[in-house]
């Protein structure tokens, strides 16, 4: 049954209020498709664009996010009472302002708060400013200065692009050389104006864990943790991606380290924004690394992970709509979420070739089959439909996600679903949750 069906058998009609529209096309708002058509508050879910997975829970349409005056007309003329912004780069151009500005209302940070992810130059200010901790770094708008500041540093560092550069944008530079690479690579023009400050970072060594909290503005909630696997390939080898898995709860942020975070990385950010006249309302979610002297916010980004979201929606027991709601209208203080005690994990299908060049349009089957293992649920990344088939549409195009007792449990149903879809043009990781694993196995 879907997740909606679910809901809707057991709510008497009068509680049918909502009218909600998704942005997006990936399995994070597949996930968070599949949470919100679960709410009894939801009459109608639109998602633009969508995917074949999101077709399941909401109507799609062919909406473009970057046209933000096509956006609004379409929530005027559905009387949408709720825009959910699930990727940065809306965001960061400003939707939910101009959103605002017509009276709608909308899920997500203002333009001017989205810098935490849109400038990584101001989220090392704003960190400096109310002592939130991170690496040391230095901020460059020529080569010259940049190149002095590595030398002066020496290897490893850290060279960031300030802007956004869809992931592409960080090198870890283990040598004096990459570093000195990556600089001329920046400021020759490689990420074009997102390139035109670099942030220089301190090597931060540890865990790297991902929290995210929601804010009103005021204050902020916890949400969970997640671990993410950034390399394509097993063992943490090969280039990094968006993320080839994700599992939550994570045992290496154990409740000291929790309530660290909450109290010196997420509060001061939020009282920092405020304190700017920036208040930031949304999803938090800080990059952490777990180093020797205490977790180290390395960065911001401005909304949900894609895929720590999908292990987070499967863990969550709360209705999030009025989570949402309460972040719009300030309204956290006094809320509370409730979490399923299961483990959630996900492991992300890609196209061979991926992140490199790959192809579209292969042929997927056995979704059902995988879908029904106990725990599973599948969201959908990149697909489209094509006459009742599955056909794959970008580079991640599905998130077999399951959860269980354990993280072992949840591997071993995600992977024993992996293993009844056909897809022969598509690959994944074998080895997603590898250190949670081997920390339950003692
Ligand atoms: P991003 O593309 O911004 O998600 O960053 C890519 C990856 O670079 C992160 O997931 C971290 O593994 C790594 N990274 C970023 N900053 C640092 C740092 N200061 N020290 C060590 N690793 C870092
Ligand atoms: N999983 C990494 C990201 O969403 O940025």
């Amino acid at each position: 049954m879907l997740n909606r069906e679910r809901y809707r058998a057991a709510t008497p009609v009068w509680l049918h209020l909502m009218h909600i529209l998704l942005l997006g096309s990936g399995g994070r708002e597949h996930a968070l498709a599949w949470k919100i058509a679960a709410s009894p508050l939801v009459t109608k879910l639109w998602c633009a664009p969508g995917n074949a997975g999101i077709a399941r829970e909401a109507e799609c349409v062919a909406l473009d996010a970057s046209d933000h005056a096509a956006v609004i007309e379409f929530c005027k003329r559905h009387a949408v009472d709720l825009v959910v912004v699930g990727p940065e780069t809306p965001l960061v151009a400003g939707i939910v302002d101009d959103l605002a500005a017509h009276g709608i209302k909308a899920f997500g940070p203002s333009q001017l708060a989205a810098r935490l992810e849109g400038s990584k130059g101001f989220t090392k200010a704003l960190c400096t400013e109310f002592g939130i901790p991170t690496g040391a770094y230095g901020r460059f708008s020529d080569a010259d200065a940049a190149l002095a500041y590595v030398r002066a540093k020496g290897a490893p560092i850290v060279v960031k692009a300030d802007g956004l550069a869809a992931g592409k944008g960080v090198v870890v530079a283990q040598t004096l050389r990459e570093a000195e690479d990556a600089i001329a690579m920046m400021f020759d023009g490689a990420f074009g104006a997102a390139g035109a400050e670099v942030v220089i970072e301190e090597f931060l060594s540890g865990r790297e864990i991902s929290f995210f909290a929601l804010s009103d503005g005021e204050t902020a909630i916890a949400l969970a943790s997640a671990q993410d696997h950034k390399r394509v390939f097993d063992h943490d080898e090969g280039p990094n991606t968006g993320g080839m898995g994700a599992y939550s709860p994570t045992p290496f942020v154990t409740p000291e380290i929790h309530a660290e975070i909450i109290a010196k990385i997420i509060l001061p950010t939020v009282t920092g924004m405020k304190a700017r006249g920036t208040p930031f309302r949304g999803v938090l979610y800080a990059g952490v690394m777990l180093t020797p002297d205490g977790p180290k916010l390395f960065e911001y980004n401005v909304r949900f992970g894609d895929p720590e979201c999908q292990v987070l929606m499967l863990r969550m027991m709360s209705d999030i709509v009025p989570a949402m709601l309460a972040s719009c209208d300030g309204q956290l203080k006094n809320f509370d979420l409730r979490w399923y005690p299961e483990s959630a994990l996900t492991v992300v299908m890609a196209a061979k070739g991926y992140p490199g060049d790959y192809v579209k349009g292969t042929r997927i089957e056995g979704l059902d089959e995988a879908a029904s293992v106990e725990g599973v649920e599948i969201f959908h990344a990149g697909t489209t439909s094509k006459n009742g088939a599955i056909l794959s549409n970008g580079g991640r195009v599905l998130n077999v996600c399951a959860s269980g007792k354990s993280i072992t449990e949840a591997q071993h149903r995600a992977y024993a679903a992996v293993d009844r879809i056909q897809w022969p043009q598509g690959f994944c990781r074998r080895d997603i949750g590898w250190q949670a694993v081997e920390r339950e196995r003692g």
